[in-house]
């Protein structure tokens, strides 16, 4: 396994003059006092509702359901959609583990199916293949904000009568031909962790515009209770999953600043696309032109090693790295190659396993996800996408130095 990345995000190297993240001041300031001076953080205050509100409705979408993290969203979208233990969920395996785990979670068995090489999102082509009298529900992952091919998974899903959970983790605001993701499958599933492109430290949300999958998914992060009902009137099986007054407020601030910063991204991704394939040996991911709003919670690019004299992935982000430009590599480990799928550390998953005995991931494979963890994939976070032409200029430049000096990199790289 590649433990490089865990060393880099240790790293408190200086970054060139990026902006930074998260973004906030005087009015996350006021927003959390406001909160903490309404005497209700918890249950029954204003700022989750608010916020439920005005994300439904950014999101296109009827309904808002604010919860802990954008991981127990995942599950407890599965669980409101009633997806029986033992049935098969598709993933694609280029994501955060979140996306396969909450299947896990939710005694379902992850199917991995492939990415497509120029969007990383996962290729509809090779869905059906994967389809089986088990598949209950399909979910994509709109990944790094480019939304994935929608109607043609939506379409699959009709043809085989899936569910489609959404997982918008990357991609708050981004539209698939003008419809805001979220609201195309049956439900849309949000993180606002740290790094998210809206964010408020932890915190999740599932929209949809459908009712009945939104009250199960309210009762189930509500310890099972009902709108109506009793407070000790448990009618399902759920349990706490609530986001504080403090997140929501914060929420509530962050996103009056959203849209002026996907524009500023999409606009300096669309000048990086331009300088980056001027590069032998870079090119960046395609933005399909479906994806009518892009929100570039990363911005993706393809790293050719051949081109670069032999250089490995991991010398070149490196390489960038001790020039201040913050690329890295990744997911450089696949879900099913982690070594909890392989059975060999977590006694919930070999209890999971006890149930689907026949289970093995040793013989998965998707080619064109391999490539891109192992040796192709290169990130840059969102907030660089923030910053100035000069900021884009920088990077630009220390990409070309470092192909300019290939020869006398690989020289120095001891075998
Ligand atoms: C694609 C994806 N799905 C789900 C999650 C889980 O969100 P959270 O960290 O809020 O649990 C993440 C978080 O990084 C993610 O990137």
């Amino acid at each position: 396994m590649n433990r490089s990345n865990t060393k880099i995000y240790r790293n408190k190297k200086k970054w060139k003059d990026f902006p930074k993240w998260p973004q906030y001041g005087q009015r996350e300031s006021r927003a959390l006092l406001r909160a903490l001076n309404s005497g209700v953080w918890g249950i029954g205050g204003k700022e989750t509702e608010k916020f439920e509100k005005t994300f439904a409705e950014y999101q296109h979408c009827k309904y808002c359901v604010t919860m802990a993290n954008g991981s127990v969203t995942l599950r407890n979208a599965l669980l409101a959609c009633n997806i029986e233990a033992g049935s098969e969920v598709i993933v694609p395996p280029y994501t955060f583990l979140a996306t396969a785990t909450s299947v896990i979670e939710a005694n379902c068995i992850p199917v991995f199916v492939d990415i497509d090489p120029d969007t990383y999102c996962i290729d509809y082509r090779k869905i059906e293949k994967a389809v089986t009298p088990r598949t209950k529900a399909i979910i994509p992952v709109h990944l790094g904000g480019h939304a994935a091919a929608m109607d043609k998974i939506m379409e699959i899903a009709g043809k085989y009568n899936l569910y489609v959970i959404e997982d918008c983790a990357h991609a708050h605001g981004a539209e698939y031909k003008g419809k805001r993701v979220g609201s195309i499958g049956d439900i849309g599933s949000f993180s606002f962790q740290s790094s998210k492109n809206l964010c408020c430290g932890e915190g999740g949300a599932i929209v949809s515009n459908n009712k009945e999958l939104t009250e199960k998914c309210w009762s189930i992060h509500n310890c099972g209770r009902i709108r109506d009902g009793a407070w000790y009137q448990h009618e399902n099986l759920g349990s706490n999953y609530r986001l504080s007054q403090f997140q929501a407020a914060i929420l509530n601030e962050q996103i009056k600043k959203i849209d002026r910063q996907i524009d500023k991204r999409q606009k300096n991704a669309a000048y990086l696309d331009e300088k980056l394939s001027q590069i032998p040996g870079i090119r960046p991911l395609i933005r399909k032109k479906e994806a009518t709003r892009h929100t570039y919670h990363l911005y993706l690019f393809r790293y050719d090693t051949e081109i670069f004299s032999g250089i490995p992935r991991d010398i070149f982000t490196k390489s960038l790295r001790n020039k201040g430009i913050p690329v890295f590599e990744g997911y450089n480990t696949l879900i099913y190659k982690q070594p909890f799928m392989q059975g060999k550390r977590f006694a919930t998953f070999n209890e999971w396993k006890h149930t689907n005995p026949n289970l093995n991931y040793s013989n998965t494979f998707c080619p064109v996800a391999e490539n891109s963890a192992e040796t192709e994939g290169c990130w840059l976070p969102q907030n660089i996408l923030l910053g100035d032409k000069k900021n884009m200029d920088d990077i630009a430049d220390a990409i070309s130095r470092v192909h300019d000096n290939k020869k006398r990199l690989r020289s120095k790289i001891r075998h």
